[in-house]
């Protein structure tokens, strides 16, 4: 099923068919980049890089994971004038976190925009571990899903994200609204790993 995905996701970064690819960094980051000392952030599934200009802008230091390699490329060339050093784009699965050394953890901010809801539920709980292990105490969790739809395998319901998050981390801000790209509702979420 992730061979499917990545192979779909390839396809579509190939065709230049991204409608998720706006390069306007959503409203809810901007108020936590607002809200929050800038520090090491982590984006899972950071496609072409816009949120992490934004988070370099403001003075972060970020990591983005994808696992298309002409995803990173772009994102490549909308960091290129940023110093090396403040910025890792790393190519894998972002359901493997284990198997990436480049991460620098822990983070102080994690960010999910339309990533975490499309992998096969299978590596759902891999998944959470993983945010969960690399953020710092204290640090915010920012997820971005769609919720299901009956003729589609994306999409997480908001009992379902409590499940995955909530043994680990503590959630303090949800905000629904609608998905216009895959025409679903979808949800906002903070999440917060307790000291
Ligand atoms: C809907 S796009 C969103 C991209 C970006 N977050 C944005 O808001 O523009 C989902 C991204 O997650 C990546 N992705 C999906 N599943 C992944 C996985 N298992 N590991 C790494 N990247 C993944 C895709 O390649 C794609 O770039």
């Amino acid at each position: 099923m992730t061979e499917n995905r990545f192979q779909s996701f390839t396809e579509r970064y190939a065709k230049g068919d991204m409608p998720w690819d706006s390069g306007i960094t959503p409203p809810e980051i901007v108020d936590i980049l607002a809200e929050r000392p800038p520090g090491a952030a982590l984006d899972l599934g950071c496609g072409t890089g816009a949120v992490m200009r934004d988070l370099l802008l403001a003075g972060w230091r970020a990591d983005g994971v994808d696992f298309v390699a002409r995803a990173l490329e772009l994102a490549g060339e909308k960091l290129a004038d940023f110093p090396p050093d403040s910025f890792r784009l790393i190519r894998g699965d972002v359901t493997r976190l284990d198997r990436l050394q480049e991460l620098r953890p822990p983070y102080d901010l994690i960010i999910d925009i339309g990533c975490g809801h499309s992998i096969d539920k299978t590596d759902n709980a891999a998944y959470a571990q993983g945010i969960a292990r690399r953020l710092r105490e204290g640090g915010d969790f920012m997820l971005y899903a769609s919720h299901p739809r009956p003729e589609s395998t994306v999409g997480w319901t908001p009992t379902q994200v409590e499940r995955l998050f909530g043994s680990t981390l503590e959630i303090y801000w949800e905000q629904r609204g609608d998905d216009v790209a895959i025409g679903a509702p979808s949800s906002w979420y903070r999440w917060r790993k307790p000291f």
